[in-house]
């Protein structure tokens, strides 16, 4: 009797626990992001600008107000629906990284 090809089923055995993993891991790390203003900005904000619009030096945000409104601006054209907190959050993140606006 021929050994059965036992070494080819572990690459099968590892992908499955693989998928697994991915499929049982996924929520939590959504969960996680959702209160991440940092991983929120990567995901729904880097499509038409990389933060170089926060730096240059002709940038058109002048006060805090100014940027949480075009923070929703730039929300309301993408359409993802970020919650209002979500925008809050990621302008807040935008003026202690970049702007640096007192009021
Ligand atoms: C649909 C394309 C698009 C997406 C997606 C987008 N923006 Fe913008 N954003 C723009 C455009 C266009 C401008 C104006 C650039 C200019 O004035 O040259 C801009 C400008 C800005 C500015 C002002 C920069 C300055 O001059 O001081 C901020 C702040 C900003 N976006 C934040 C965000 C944030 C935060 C998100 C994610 C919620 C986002 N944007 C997603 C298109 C987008």
């Amino acid at each position: 009797m021929s050994q059965p090809p036992r070494i080819a089923k572990l690459p099968v055995t590892h992908m499955v626990v693989a998928a697994l993993a991915f499929v049982v891991g996924l929520p939590a790390a959504m969960a996680a992001d959702e209160d991440d203003p940092h991983a929120l900005h990567e995901q729904n904000c880097t499509q038409c600008h990389g933060t170089e619009v926060y730096t240059r030096t002709d940038r058109r945000i002048q006060s805090l107000a100014g940027l949480e409104t075009q923070v929703e601006t730039c929300n309301t054209n993408l359409n993802t629906g970020l919650f209002p907190e979500q925008v809050k959050a990621i302008a807040t993140m935008l003026n202690d990284e970049y702007y640096q606006f007192s009021d």
